[in-house]
């Protein structure tokens, strides 16, 4: 079976930039605060109306026109989001009209943190298989409607940021490209990271009595300690897998693209894997943690910044919610 590979990458933030000083005008925090527990410095807000399929289409037009391929050229659409436009149709499926493109396959992937990997590793199965030839896979996130933006919220809210990125995956010569995924989930943890509401258990779905609770379950809920334990655990073993799975070690690989969660998280991952800095990319600075979006906003900065160069063995690393985890090996 044929590999796949990254034709093209495009990403799109949100215009305003919101700073760790800004978030003191609505919560008890600290820039001081943020920045030494999470090296978050600022994140993107998105503006009123924008869906997360407008932040991908303009992340896909770019990865199209990097790939030199026409939206009529694609032949499946997968979007990675926690944050969809409306509970539904899929964004997937506004993101093809916005594309003016009808007939192909459109679907979402709802796995959080580790979506675009889930997504990647779909979209590389499709085209292994050789049932398409020219797959969009975006990654994008609208965290700025649905956080807690005062002192209650503020643990959860200070990470998040907005942000899309989106890849054209299409066939590889053999030996490059994408060598391997692998993914992971452990629902027992669901509760440990999740938004309650609204949800198919209430009736109804989203009431008053909801929005006028003292801890309202809207809002994301997270037990910081617990999940930082997990994947600082997690992140290193599914590295390891696929390095393993490809008969390759630690030294092989040229940078390490994590999931951008916390810049202690990835930090304590490199040092356990004895990765030197340059081979670990981190963007979470300027961006807080964008879920979905977070790994080809990486990977697409990181390819900026010539960081990844043809040859190259680069893994790709998430953990979040679910709690699920997963990885994918490329060589570039
Ligand atoms: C959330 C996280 C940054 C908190 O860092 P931490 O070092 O564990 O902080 P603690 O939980 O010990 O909280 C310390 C104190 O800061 C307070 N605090 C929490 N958020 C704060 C904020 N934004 N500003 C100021 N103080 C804050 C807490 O209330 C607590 O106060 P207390 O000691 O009086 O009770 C960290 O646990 C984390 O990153 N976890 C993983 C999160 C993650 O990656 N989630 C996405 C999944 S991929």
């Amino acid at each position: 079976m044929r590999n796949s590979r990254i034709l093209g990458i495009g990403c799109c933030v949100p215009e305003r930039v919101v700073t760790n000083d800004d978030l003191t005008e609505v919560m008890e925090t600290s820039d001081e605060w943020i920045q030494q527990r999470t090296g978050i410095r600022e994140r993107h807000y998105s503006g009123d109306g924008v869906g997360a399929a407008d932040l991908g289409l303009i992340a896909a037009q770019q990865a199209m026109r990097a790939a030199g391929v026409e939206a009529s050229d694609i032949d499946l659409i997968v979007f990675a989001t926690l944050s969809p436009d409306v509970d539904m149709p899929a964004s997937a499926c506004l993101l093809q009209a916005k594309l003016g493109v009808a007939g192909v396959p459109a679907f979402d992937v709802r796995n959080q943190c580790s979506g675009f990997l889930y997504g990647l590793a779909i979209a590389d199965k499709f085209i292994k298989t050789g049932t398409c030839s020219r797959v969009l896979m975006v990654g994008a996130e609208i965290h700025s409607t649905g956080i807690d933006l005062t002192t209650r919220g503020r643990e959860v809210a200070v990470i998040f940021g907005d942000g899309a990125g989106a890849v054209v995956l299409g066939p590889a010569e053999p030996g490059e490209g994408i060598l391997s995924t692998h993914l992971h989930a452990q629902g027992r943890f669901a509760e440990k990271l999740w938004i309650e509401a609204p949800g198919t258990r209430a009736r109804p779905r989203l009431s008053e009595k909801m929005l006028e609770a003292d801890d309202p379950p809207i809002f994301p809920k997270m037990e910081g300690r617990y999940v930082f334990r997990h994947a600082v655990t997690r992140f290193p073993e599914v590295i390891r897998e696929a390095l393993d799975a490809n008969g390759l070690g630690v030294q092989d690989l040229s940078l390490l693209i994590p999931h951008q969660a916390n810049l202690r998280i990835s930090q304590l991952v490199a040092s356990g894997l004895e990765l030197p800095d340059d081979k670990v990319f981190n963007n979470i600075d300027r961006y807080g943690n964008t879920t979905a979006a977070s790994i080809p906003l990486a990977l697409y900065e990181a390819i900026q910044a010539n960081r990844v160069k043809s040859g190259d063995l680069v893994c790709l690393a998430a953990f979040g919610a679910g709690f699920t985890w997963a990885s994918a090996l490329i060589r570039w």
